[in-house]
């Protein structure tokens, strides 16, 4: 016996993930179906090897639904989070509305599964922003060996983590340069075509984003409200796959040697670290994986006992859908199990 599962967010970027990766680790479903906005109803959309008719969220009755992912923005899970787990449908939410709600877990299953339990006060799960996915699974295996003090980080994220418009935006503005047109800009604040821009998401009184807000903010929920954490976010021109670059100061003494040791172990991660020319992995190598990727391990001899790494994903993967698909294999073998 399967499972039935509403995408709300089919037809974006990461809800296209969703339900790839639905389908390639064959998660246990009777039915799928897809919802986005009224503009997308009846439009088809691929599901493995089936195509499955988009309806509109709005007409949708979500009897006998057992989990939905939800990816369709802050708004739309602010207003339908709520009656969709009023249902009893368990909803798992992309956006960062409730990332912060004390009665919401705030999940990555390879951080912090045992967390999962806390879903039943509302009946709504929810995954971290796509930055801080990739480096808690990158941090928590070396926190639980040389508890870390403080971690400074610089990400390089792609125009996806912006969804469609995001990657529209870079293409029609790369188009424009080599053809020589006006290059306008609608979704960034700046030119992103051949271009970086040091800012996400809207300003903080302190001069702080609230992109880099998230990170710290998610970090603590998620591994440790202990860690002190410094982030500076930049959009960048590349169309898929976020980069960070991460200096990790830890409580005790820890070799890069043993660190590469223990990240080859921890789960979700890959480390590819050949200390020569194209040995440590870029964001064009990581998409369409699950893996976090870490590479450029070293010693940071700035600080007592620091580190330096660089970690790539795939935003949409372990930054969104796939991270979401996982926290509903976590709720099924553990809270919904359905006997055969
Ligand atoms: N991209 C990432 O790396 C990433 C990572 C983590 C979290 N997230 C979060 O995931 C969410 C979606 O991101 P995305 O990149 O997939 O964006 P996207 O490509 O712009 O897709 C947005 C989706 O939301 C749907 N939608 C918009 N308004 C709706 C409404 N009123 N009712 C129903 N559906 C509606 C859209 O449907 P139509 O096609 O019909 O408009 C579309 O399916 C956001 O909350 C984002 O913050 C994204």
């Amino acid at each position: 016996m399967g499972y039935n599962v509403a995408i709300v967010g089919a037809t974006g970027q990461v809800g296209r993930e969703m339900l790839a990766i639905l389908a390639e680790r064959e998660f246990p479903v009777d039915k799928v179906v897809a919802l986005a906005s009224r503009a997308s109803q009846g439009k088809e959309i691929s599901f493995g090897d089936k195509t499955l008719k988009v309806q509109a969220l709005e007409n949708f009755d979500f009897k006998g639904i057992d989990i939905a992912l939800m990816s369709a923005g802050a708004s739309v899970s602010k207003l339908w989070g709520p009656k969709i787990a009023a249902l009893g449908v368990v909803v798992i939410d992309n956006s960062s509305f409730f990332r912060m709600d004390k009665d919401v877990p705030l999940i990555v299953p390879e951080v912090n599964a045992s967390a999962l339990s806390g879903y039943t006060k509302r009946n709504i799960i929810a995954n971290p922003n796509c930055s801080t996915a990739q480096l808690v699974v990158a941090l928590k295996p070396l926190h639980d060996v040389a508890k870390i003090k403080r971690v400074v980080v610089s990400t390089y994220q792609s125009v996806s983590g912006a969804g469609t418009q995001g990657m529209d935006e870079l293409f029609k503005q790369t188009r424009a340069i080599f053809v020589n047109d006006a290059v306008e800009k609608e979704k960034f604040t700046k030119q992103i075509a051949f271009n970086v821009i040091p800012h996400i998401d809207v300003f903080l009184e302190d001069g702080s984003t609230k992109e880099e807000w998230k990170m710290v903010a998610e970090t603590k929920k998620i591994l440790d409200p202990a860690i002190e954490l410094v982030a500076t976010c930049v959009r960048v021109p590349v169309f898929v796959g976020h980069s960070e670059s991460v200096n990790v100061e830890f409580e005790t003494p820890l070799t890069d040697k043993r660190a590469r040791e223990i990240l080859r172990e921890a789960p979700g991660c890959l480390v590819i670290d050949k200390r020569e020319d194209g040995g440590y992995v870029t964001p064009v190598e990581c998409v369409g994986d699950y893996a976090t990727y870490i590479s450029r391990i070293r010693v940071d001899p700035t600080v007592k006992h620091g580190l330096s790494m660089w970690v790539v994903s795939d935003n949409l993967r372990k930054g969104a859908a796939l991270n979401a698909v996982q926290i509903a294999e976590s709720l099924i073998n553990r809270y919904l199990k359905k006997s055969a």
